[in-house]
């Protein structure tokens, strides 16, 4: 038998703040038409005050521990994927563990960007294989609205803030994540980046990105990213039953799906209602999709995103 990490539960949080096109274009030079023309993005969510990362991220979390059935004191380790954490140190996953209540556990933060859950998930299946811990909360959670240069209409309309998180279990079976795939080429740093940080500027800096080059690496890259994990987990794209993707842009979604030849139903979609959440939108898009019932027990799963660095990843997962 395997050990694997499967997906036991999931969870999700939006700031109950909805912020809608049209009231964007009331404060930049921009309208309804053309973001949902280029982007497919209707509205995004907006943390307010008291509402962080590291809030947010509890939220998903303690929805995912109750879908799961499991008890707090049983998560052996906390992966949180956030670019947005609470502070510089100490990683937001210890304030997740402490308002969860979990005296002593393994946590930390991963930051890989719009990757960074892949990349998450990537790391706590890997430490659940080698025995490090039988369960783990991995959570995807930004605050992106805290970082954006809300003067600039070519990236402020893009982001959103929300928390998504999934409760592993290790079990022997058949059932789980199958393979995944992680990717960087640091060469692109000054197509999307923050103009700030602890050890340059000192202070946080906010999100620059030149959008179509990045439109350009995503497509290539993340068909690339798919059609490598699906080799690697020995499965054929038609045998995908769900594609779980990195929410950035509608126009990225149909392009990826068309270059892999797979239908454009089977690709989950929340941009459209969360815009680009980072690390939150992959997880937030498969807890949408599980509780609605589209997704289900025994569907074979592809997730992927591609983000700042650039980072690329995906994940094959019988659910
Ligand atoms: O999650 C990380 C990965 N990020 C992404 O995957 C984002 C990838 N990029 C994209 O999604 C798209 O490139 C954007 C949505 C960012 C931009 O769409 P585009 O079709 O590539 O537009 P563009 O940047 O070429 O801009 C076209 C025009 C420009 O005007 P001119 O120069 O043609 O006169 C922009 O100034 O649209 C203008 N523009 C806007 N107009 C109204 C840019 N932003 C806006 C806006 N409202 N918000």
């Amino acid at each position: 038998m395997t050990r694997r990490a499967t997906i036991v539960g999931t969870g999700a949080a939006l700031p109950p703040r909805r912020v809608t096109n049209d009231e964007l274009a009331a404060r930049v030079d921009t309208t309804n038409e053309w973001i949902v023309e280029r982007t497919g993005i209707e509205a995004r969510h907006i943390a307010g005050e008291g509402e962080t990362t590291a809030t947010l991220a509890t939220e998903a979390a303690r929805k995912a521990l109750a879908a799961a059935g499991v008890a707090p004191q049983q998560i052996g380790l906390i992966v949180l994927a956030t670019a947005t954490p609470d502070q510089t140190f100490p990683a937001s996953a210890t304030i997740v563990q402490t308002a969860l209540g979990i005296d002593d556990c393994i946590a930390f933060d991963v930051q890989a960007v719009c990757t960074g859950f892949l990349y998450a998930l990537s790391v706590a299946d890997n430490m659940i294989k080698g025995g490090m811990a039988d369960y783990a909360i991995v959570i995807g959670a930004e605050t992106f609205s805290r970082i954006l240069d809300w003067e600039d209409r070519a990236t402020c309309v893009l982001f959103g803030d929300g928390a998504g998180a999934v409760v592993l279990k290790a079990e022997d079976g058949e059932r789980g994540i199958l393979a995944t795939r992680l990717h960087a080429d640091g060469r692109h740093n000054e197509l999307l980046y923050v103009d700030g940080g602890p050890s340059t500027t000192g202070t946080v800096g906010k999100l620059r990105m030149k959008g179509k080059e990045v439109f350009r690496h995503a497509v290539v890259n993340l068909a690339d990213v798919l059609s490598e994990t699906l080799e690697a987990a020995g499965h054929r794209p038609e045998e995908v039953d769900w594609v779980v993707p990195h929410q950035a842009n509608k126009r990225i979604l149909d392009a990826t799906a068309k270059k892999l030849g797979l239908a454009p139903e089977k690709v989950i979609v929340t941009v459209n209602e969360h815009a680009n959440t980072s690390a939150a939108s992959v997880p937030l898009a498969l807890d949408v999709a599980v509780r609605d019932g589209r997704i289900k027990p025994g569907n074979l799963l592809v997730l992927e995103a591609m983000g700042g660095g650039f980072t690329w990843g995906a994940a094959v997962v019988r659910y």
